[in-house]
This record gives structure tokens, sequence and C-alpha cells, in this order.
């Protein structure tokens, strides 16, 4: 909470320092590297002073005052190390610990609670009190995802005010009064905010627990990963927790001030046991009279390699891959590479979605520049549209960042009408759903939006969903397009098929051979059955994936290929941020990444596409894609870089 402005000199434990008016006692402490501990106070919450923890005597004051919510004045003299602040301290963690239970033994926290840090750092060896502690029924779930400890709570309200100052979504409150106090939703209403498991992180003691987590693991145990949530386009960053080397066992934030401002959403945050399932496939299957049955990996990379070959022998134009949004870039540039060159087509895209009118004006528009938004562009414009996304839904820490706008006064405009007066926005922000910009009506609103950014300063953000779409799109999955957004000449003698147009190939016997990479459009809500009848019907279907899936069950040939959570790429996120995930655990089964898979295939087709890793292949991606051009996997560091757009038509 330092704000700019006017410089204000103190003095703390005898040493100098200068911050702006306006810095809380706390935060000019932390400038020394002075520890003061806190409970209720956090970087990004309203400072209330409530626990007391952070007392300090200031020269001149009758009293000590609590360092998180008290501003610096010029010239103050302020001690934290006195035999007086000492007994402070002391004081206040016993009368903290009057009703906390002695639960450390057993409870998640421990190992990595602060109210055990800070006794054991600060705190008394023992307790006067002999009385009986005040007992609730524990742990009382405020939802499916969190468990409430009430004798746990030490009552700072971290939770509350997240809900109030941070989601919006007011659900915990503070019932009944003194000894009585707790923790509670409103009567018979659930904690269902899609944002809630960010209060267990904030939780200063064990009392709010995830359901997913607990008794899992102790800290010892862990050992941790930096990573970016694989479940959509924002591309959170996360700290990917593992015990003995084998299970995955929970999502953390990893603040990424630019992305996620330190927060998660309940998607992101509780799905993270998938890669630890049973049911994922340990071997390779070929279909063999009819079943699928284990083979190793020479015998099913063979059958792939030949069955390929064959059919793109026979015809290039009957054959096809679809990537995925959910693997990495590396997987899936290789794919496409591998595609075009050993099988001689461009029939490739990365979903089966229909797109009205084609993607020719979405990739002009990458290709200009015309996206260059940032999703912490939020914090300045004083505008804010959004079109054609339910941001909530499609990047919900997006959602987030918008609240935080519009508390500091920026306008939030959902839909644009045309009749909305832009005469007063100065700086202004547009998400643009990624859906809205197909064929001529695409066409048309990218035009508009080029005409706009002629007229005022403007910034535009494509909305794109997906955890890797946009990866997938700048490394050659786009139909129609190269890496990098560079047209396929019209020398072709027939257009480059989409992944639907690929379907309706199919459909009439058109397409003889499909790989598709980690997706399962058979289990498609609306059109799945559909889609499977048509996949039954080509002769030969390779599926690349993690899971026995819809899609994969109609194979020829299944390949299992592991999580993100096993392996090293990168994903691009919604606003061309280019960021870094890392193994986690070791691979699973007989699992093996994408781009291994896919190299291993080129072997046995007879075209090598040897790496050493992923460093090898991203490297040789910024030597074709203009716009990762100057990217290295140290440039991306822990917390990404954006792409530049290059136009070099
Ligand atoms: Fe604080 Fe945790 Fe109690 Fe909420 S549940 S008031 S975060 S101690
Ligand atoms: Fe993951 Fe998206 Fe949620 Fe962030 S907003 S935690 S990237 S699902
Ligand atoms: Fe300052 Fe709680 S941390 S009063």
């Amino acid at each position: 909470m330092i704000e700019a402005g006017e410089q204000v000199n103190l003095t703390i434990d005898d040493r100098q320092v200068a911050v702006p008016k306006g810095t809380l006692i706390l935060k000019a402490a932390e400038k020394l590297g002075i520890e003061i501990p806190v409970f209720c106070y956090h970087d990004k919450l309203h400072p209330i002073g409530a626990c007391r923890m952070c007392i300090v005597d200031v020269e001149g004051l009758p009293k000590p005052v609590p360092s998180c919510a008290t501003e610096v004045k010029e010239g103050m003299v302020i001690r934290t190390r006195t035999p007086e602040v000492k007994k402070m301290w002391d004081g206040v963690l016993e009368f903290l610990l009057i009703n906390h239970p002695l639960d450390c033994p057993v409870c998640d926290r421990g190992g990595e609670c602060p109210l055990q840090d800070n006794t054991f750092k600060y705190g008394p060896p023992d307790s006067r009190f002999t009385g009986e502690k005040r007992h609730f029924k524990k742990p009382v779930p405020l939802s499916a995802l969190v468990l409430l400890d009430r004798e746990r709570c030490i009552m700072c309200t971290r939770c509350v005010r997240f809900c109030q100052e941070i989601s919006g979504h007011e659900q915990l409150k503070i019932w009944d009064r003194g000894h009585g106090e707790y923790i509670d939703t409103f009567p018979g209403e659930p904690f269902d905010s899609n944002f809630s498991g960010n209060t267990i992180e904030l939780c200063p003691v064990g009392a709010l627990l995830s359901s997913v987590f607990r008794f899992r693991a102790r800290p010892w145990e862990i050992k941790s990963a930096a990573s970016v949530c694989p479940h959509c386009g924002v591309g959170c960053n996360i700290r990917g927790d593992v015990r003995n080397n084998r299970e995955l066992v929970r999502f953390l934030s990893r603040e990424n001030p630019e992305v996620d401002d330190g927060w998660l959403c309940d998607r992101g945050r509780f799905d993270s046991d998938f890669p630890n399932s049973e049911a994922r496939l340990a071997n390779p299957l070929v279909r063999k009279n009819g079943e699928l049955v284990e083979v190793d990996w020479p015998e099913a990379l063979e059958v792939v390699a030949k069955g390929l070959k064959r059919a793109a022998e026979a015809d290039p134009r009957q054959i096809g891959a679809v990537g995925s949004p959910w693997r990495t870039n590396e997987d899936n540039y290789l794919l496409q590479k591998l595609f075009r060159a050993a099988f001689k087509t461009n029939n490739l895209d990365f979903t089966f979605k229909s797109r009205p009118g084609g993607t020719g004006a979405l990739a002009e528009a990458y290709r200009e520049g015309l996206f260059d938004g940032s999703i912490a562009d939020t914090a300045t414009a004083d505008t804010i549209f959004v079109l054609g996304s339910d941001i909530s839904m499609d990047l919900p820490v997006v959602d987030l960042w918008l609240k935080k706008a519009s508390r500091r006064g920026a306008k939030l405009i959902y839909n644009y009408p045309a009749a909305v007066d832009l005469s007063q926005a100065k700086q202004s922000l547009i998400f643009v759903s990624s859906a809205l910009l197909y064929g001529e009506a695409g066409t048309d609103l990218l035009d508009t939006l080029r005409e706009l950014k002629r007229e005022r300063e403007v910034r535009i953000c494509a909305v794109v969903p997906d955890t890797n779409a946009q990866g997938a799109m700048d490394v050659g999955l786009l139909p129609g397009y190269h890496p990098g957004y560079r047209r396929i000449g019209d020398e072709m003698s027939a257009p480059p098929m989409s992944g639907d147009q690929m379907l309706a190939a199919a459909k009439e016997d058109k397409l003889q051979a499909l790989y598709i990479m980690g997706q399962d459009p058979a289990a498609d809500p609306v059109r799945g059955e559909e889609i499977a009848q048509v996949l039954g019907k080509i002769p030969f279907l390779v599926v690349a994936d993690t899971f026995l899936t819809k899609t994969a069950s109609l194979a020829h040939v299944v390949l299992p290929s592991c999580t993100f959570a096993e392996k090293e790429g990168t994903f691009t996120n919604t606003e061309r941020r280019v960021q870094r995930i890392n193994p986690a655990m070791r691979i699973r089964k007989s699992s093996r990444p994408d781009w291994e898979i896919i190299s291993q295939i080129g072997h046995w087709a007879g075209t090598p596409l040897d790496y050493n890793g992923t460093m090898d292949i991203f490297n040789e991606m910024t030597q074709v894609i203009p716009q990762y051009g100057g990217l290295s996997y140290d440039i991306i560091g822990e917390k990404g870089a954006q792409w530049e757009a290059v136009d070099d038509r």
C-alpha cells in the first residue's frame, strides 16, 4: 500500500530510512530487512490492525501501535526489538494460543504455519492458561472444497476480507461476538465462490483446509516445481507440490504480478489430481482383430509411421493431424513439422470447432500486431470493454483484474453496443472474444477495432480461453497458415482443411488417416455422438492421449502421452505471453511427452526429427516463428515474456 510522492525520513531500530509518504511502518521496516510478525495483515488486503501481532514502540506515543495500520511520519523513531516489544509479542501469542488447539502434529499447516513459526521465533515457551479451550465441531465443510476448523481460527478475517475486497463474493462473515466469535457462511448458504480456494492460502493457520489436499502430505515430504496452470488461457503461475516425486498433491499460487496478481480460480487450484490417476494408459495399444491390445513402443510407433506413410503416399490430401490447446508449444510445433515434412500435408488444426468464414482475418490481425493489450493493462485503463466473452468463465482470474479496475473507478462495458459514447475515454482496453473474429463478421469487427486504434489510445487483447490455443495458432496449427501466421500460398492443389473440414471429409469417406493429439472430440457434449460416428469411419485413426478417452477407444493405435506435470515446455497465454512449465513429478507408467512421441514417429517414417530436449525445439521455433525471435528459455525465465508482432509480408 505504498503511495508515490513525498519522502518521509524516520529511524527504525537505530537505522535511518526514507520512504514515500503514506507508507506503513511495517513496510518501512521491511525495506530495512527488519522482520515484524503479522497475522491479519496481507499485502493485498485492506489493513485492519485486528490481531495486534505487529505492535511496535514509537517514541513519544503513550501506547504501542500496530505497524501494519500506522503510517510513517517525518522524524519518527521506532523500536521493534526492545524487551518491552518482545514482551508484547510474547503476550499476543500467548493470548492467541489460549484457544488454539495443540493440533500441530495432525494439522495440514504444520511445518508451514505462520502461527507455529511466530510462536517458535517470538512466543512464550509455555502457557499459563489452564482452563478449558473453546470447542467446535471440526472440521465443518463450508463447501465440497473448503473445510473450516473453527478451533484453529484466530479471527484474522483475511478470508472475510478476501471475499469482500477481492472476489466480491461476500459469502463469509464473522458471527457472534467476543469469545463466541466464529466464521461462517450465511445460514444455509454454500461457499460456492469460484475463487474460494484463495482463502485457504491466505489463512495464516490451519483453520481453512482444502478437501483435496487434506492429510495427503506433510511439507517436508513435498518437492515443488514452478509451472503454469493447465486449465485456461490466463496461464496463472502455479507451484506444483509433489509427494515422493510421484504424486501431485496440490497447486498453490506462484504470484506473477502481471498475470494472476497472486490468485488462482478454483478450477485451476483444485483440478490437480488427474496426473495421479490409476486409470491412465499404461502402454501403447494397437487394434488387432477388432480389439485394442497392449504392445510395446517400437511396435506401436512402427504401425503408426507405416499407416500414416501409406495414406500419405496414396493421397496427401486425405491425411491430417489435429493438435491440442492443452499441449505445449513444443508438442504442437513438432506435430505440424512432422505432418508437413514427412506426410506432405497442410491439413492441420488444433480444434474440431467450426469457424464460419475461416480464420484469415484473425491470422492477419495477429500478424499486423492488432492485439497489443495485456491483462495488466486493466490496472491503468479508464475504460474496459469486454466483447462477446463471459470472462468469468473464459478467463476467471481476469475477472478479478476487472473487479479491481472497477473498484478504482474504471468503467467496465460488456458487449459494447454501437451506441457507447467513447468521447470521454482516455485509455481504453478491449477484450474481444476470438470466437467473434471469423469470416466476414470478424473482418468487419476487426476493421472497426483498427479504426478505433487509429483515432485514440486503445489496446486490444483477444480472449483465447483454452490453455494454449494461442500457442497452437502461433506455432503453425492455424489452418491455412505456417508457423508465425505465414499464409500458405495458393499453389496448393486443394486448400488445407481445418479440423471441422476434416470431419466433413471423413463423413464422405474422403479422409484416410487422422492423428489426434491430446483431445477428445467424441466426448463433446453437443456434437460428440456425431463426431464419434465420423471418426469411426476413418480407415486409420491414431490418438495420443493420457487416458483411454471416447476418442481413443475408436482409434487403431493409441499412444500414451504424459501430462503437463511430467514435462518441460512452454504455453502461450491469451495475452501472447510465453511461459515455461517444468516437470513436477516423475513420468508415470510408460507414457512419453508428445514431442518425443512425434520425434520417434519421424524416425520410423524416415524423417528424423532429432532433438536433445524441448529447449532445442524452442530454439528452432525462435528461428522459424518471427514473433518468437529473440526469446529463449532464459529470457522467458520465471515470469514469461510476451511476443511482439512481426509483419514481414
Ligand atoms: Fe483468519 Fe483463517 Fe480464521 Fe479466516 S479462518 S479468520 S483466514 S484464521
Ligand atoms: Fe487456471 Fe485459468 Fe483459473 Fe488461472 S484463471 S487458475 S489459468 S483456470
Ligand atoms: Fe498488524 Fe494484525 S498484523 S494488527
